[in-house]
């Protein structure tokens, strides 16, 4: 079942995660990465393993980078959550770094994360050709930097005060960088891995990227916060562009579903070997947290 398989990676990814941050000097910072380490549903460590595997890597070996995938992510919603942000003060159904400490620990705690993705996708236990994994290094930074990631928040915060509403083209190349590009660089890090063509689970990830967030963006409108652990029904109290204010909840579901299905098209190379992740494209659009 798939939630067993999830639910199997997480374990291994947070033992990892959690090894890497518990090596850390103690201090205040140390503990808030812990805290915004806990938790979550580790998808992006999940496709680490899964497309790691299809590659012949085992899960011992990946288990570097997908802990690395959720760092950088347990970073980018350190920093999300920030007053300067999205101001939100419950995460993963705890209150958030900045609330349970203060705003200057919950950056620094955020760039510690983000430092120790790096240190664990360089990690040499993972046993890679040199090449392959400066390759991995470096598309985790520009995944994640100003052409990515960074710069999907940045048109994200933009558009709440833009003079007009988001059109379709722009709504999807602001979601594709804040969720999609980690999400790519998830999915894509076991051929890469593995000096492999990355472009079947490219062209999946591109679609399971978009998908999840219009899910998020579901959830926002019709989710339940204890379940999500987090805030909803903020998006449109601070005009925050989503498919969601563009389609309409049918229209959105719908969109969803047609992503959901191209995802699952583009693993066609891999035949029944990658029915996990066919799983992970329904479970990214059907859950409820
Ligand atoms: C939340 O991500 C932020 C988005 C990019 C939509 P997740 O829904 O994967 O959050 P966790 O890791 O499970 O808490
Ligand atoms: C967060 O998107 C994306 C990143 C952290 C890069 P959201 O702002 O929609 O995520 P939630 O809803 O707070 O989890
Ligand atoms: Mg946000
Ligand atoms: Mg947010
Ligand atoms: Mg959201």
């Amino acid at each position: 079942m798939f939630s067993e398989a999830l639910a199997q990676a997480a374990a291994r990814v947070e033992a990892r995660l959690l090894e890497a941050i518990a090596a850390q000097e103690p201090s205040t910072v140390a503990e808030a990465m812990r805290h915004a380490a806990l938790g979550g549903k580790r998808l992006r460590g999940f496709l680490v393993l899964e497309g790691a595997a299809l590659h012949g890597i085992e899960a011992g070996r990946a288990v570097h980078a997908a802990a690395g995938a959720e760092a950088l992510h347990a970073y980018s919603l350190v920093h999300d959550d920030l007053p300067a942000m999205d101001d939100d003060d419950l995460r993963r159904g705890r209150p958030t770094v900045h609330v349970q400490w203060d705003e200057a620990t919950a950056i620094l705690a955020g760039d510690a994360l983000q430092s120790l993705a790096f240190e664990l996708v360089a990690d040499p236990r993972a046993g890679l050709d040199p090449a392959c994994q400066l390759r991995l290094v470096a598309g985790l930074a520009r995944a994640a930097g100003a052409g990515g990631m960074v710069l999907g928040q940045a048109r994200d915060i933009a558009a709440a005060t833009a003079p007009a509403p988001l059109d379709l083209d722009d709504i999807t190349a602001l979601q594709a960088g804040k969720t999609g590009a980690l999400i790519g660089w998830a999915a894509t890090a076991g051929p890469v891995m593995a000096g492999a063509d990355p472009a079947p689970l490219d062209a999946y990830a591109r679609a399971l990227g978009l998908a999840f967030q219009i899910a998020d963006d579901i959830l926002d409108v019709e989710g339940n916060a204890t379940l999500a652990g987090k805030r909803v029904g903020k998006d449109v109290e601070a005009g925050k562009a989503t498919f969601v204010g563009l389609l309409g909840l049918e229209g959105a579901r719908a969109r969803a579903r047609a992503l959901a299905d191209e995802a699952e098209a583009a693993l066609a190379p891999y035949g029944v070997a990658a029915d996990s992740l066919r799983q992970a494209a329904r479970f990214a659009i059907a859950r409820q947290t």
